[in-house]
């Protein structure tokens, strides 16, 4: 029964029975961090996503031939990001584009390696970067490069990181065609976008290519709100076995050998080299046993949201108040858009604000997904960026609403979010 003094919350991961025999399973075993169950998780994680997957608009080989898709488990997509670049060769004098309209993992990792993020706008109906935006961005550096002045000047273009907002996935065609002509690696933010395979325009299709795997790395986040999930933790996809091995030692500080190789490989040894100043970024066994379970229901949890995302669309499409989400994806967000909103920065309330806080007191828990990182005041200092510089994401963070859509959302709370929302 419906207890309708409880709040709903925003989000809420979806656990049972298999997932806690897991974690028991592990704490018997004595072997804790990564090990077996991280290297199962891997595998389990590649036979998924190579299950039929040609890629018709990929930016690597034809169709048949493709190289086999390499699965790296991190302790965060946000480790994965930073280490898919680091494996790049990305660092000081280089720019990497992507979306302001993301977290701010996607753009802290550039600065970690000491390079720059040039931010790009977002299209008009869509969450996800433009590409028109991007191959304007380039262009620019480009002519920079060629003695034009701006604030640009001296950068190499080196990389592009699409994120698949919500689980949408971007327009991977036009921006790998993009990449391709200014030699700019991909890395997918893939952190939203499992599962979903990508269509070949933006958004998805029953027969595309699996998001994430079509750039030269993605990575997928299993954050406690993802659409799977092992509290924390991530994955790193990539089908280039230089950036693999690389990526690999650099998960575990740079040594030439994995903990469980070392003590339990038929040739166990206990020396070691450290080849680099590597990072600690592993996912140990306790968590990986989660990530397989969820793994193995990750198409039931999807429909789950699915289900939930067709609700609310029947409830709200035809307001006038609102415009409803893009349509498909992993269904990772569930976003309205407030028309005619007013400006939310501070000092200066907005419809959307009084909206959220409405909602709050009917006990519906949201978020806004995002704030743009131009708007930050890291970024925005070291960049001299305006909100208006960056106008589509600007303008859809001013409308934009997340509602709860996590699997195990009962159908009466269904109601009660949309009966709330319809109130409000
Ligand atoms: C778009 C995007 N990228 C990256 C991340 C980082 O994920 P993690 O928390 O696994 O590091 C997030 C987290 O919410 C995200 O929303």
């Amino acid at each position: 029964m419906e207890d309708f003094a409880q709040p709903i919350p925003f989000a809420r991961p979806f656990t049972g029975r298999e997932e806690e025999e897991a974690v028991l399973r592990v704490l018997r075993s004595g072997w804790l961090t990564t090990g077996k169950e991280a290297l199962a998780f891997e595998k389990e994680f590649a036979a998924f996503l190579s299950n039929n997957d040609e890629l018709p608009n990929s930016k690597n080989d034809a169709p048949g031939c493709l190289p086999p898709l390499h699965c790296l488990a991190v302790n965060s997509a946000t480790s994965g990001l930073h280490l898919a670049l680091e494996a790049l060769g990305i660092g000081p004098g280089d720019a990497v584009f992507l979306p302001s309209y993301t977290f701010t993992s996607t753009a802290e990792v550039v600065r970690y390696l000491g390079a720059e993020a040039v931010f790009v706008d977002i299209g008009r109906d869509s969450y996800n970067m433009d590409p028109a935006a991007l191959e304007a961005a380039v262009s620019r550096l480009h002519s920079a490069g060629n003695g034009a002045k701006n604030s640009f000047s001296g950068l190499r273009p080196r990389a592009v990181i699409p994120v698949h907002i919500g689980g949408v996935p971007c327009d991977m065609e036009a921006i790998c065609a993009i990449a391709g002509s200014y030699g700019l690696a991909v890395v997918e933010d893939a952190a939203h976008a499992f599962p979903v395979r990508a269509g070949k325009s933006g958004g998805n299709t029953a027969e595309g290519p699996w998001a994430g795997t079509i750039g030269d790395a993605g990575v997928f986040s299993f954050y406690a709100t993802k659409t799977i999930t092992t509290g924390e933790g991530g994955m790193v996809l990539t089908r280039r076995e230089d950036l693999a091995k690389r990526i690999s030692v650099m998960r575990s500080h740079g040594i030439d050998r994995t903990v469980w190789n070392r003590y339990t490989d038929n040739n166990a040894s206990w020396y070691y080299e450290v080849i680099a100043p590597g990072f600690k970024y592993n996912l140990p066994d306790l968590l990986a046993a989660i990530g397989r379970v969820q793994l193995g229901r990750a198409m039931e949890l999807l429909s789950m949201r699915e289900s939930i995302a067709r609700r609310y669309d029947a409830a709200f499409k035809n307001r006038e108040a609102f415009i409803i989400a893009p349509p498909g994806g992993a269904r990772h967000l569930y976003t309205l858009r407030l028309r005619n909103p007013g400006c939310p920065l501070k000092g200066n309330p907005s419809k959307r604000d009084s909206f959220i806080e409405k909602l709050r007191s009917r006990g519906i828990g949201t978020s806004v997904h995002f704030i743009p990182l131009h708007l930050m005041p890291y970024y925005r200092e070291r960049y001299g960026l305006k909100a208006e510089d960056l106008r589509e994401s600007y303008r859809r963070f001013t409308e934009t609403v997340s509602l709860p859509i996590w699997p195990g959302m009962t159908s009466a709370q269904v109601d009660r979010v949309i009966a709330a929302v319809l109130s409000v």
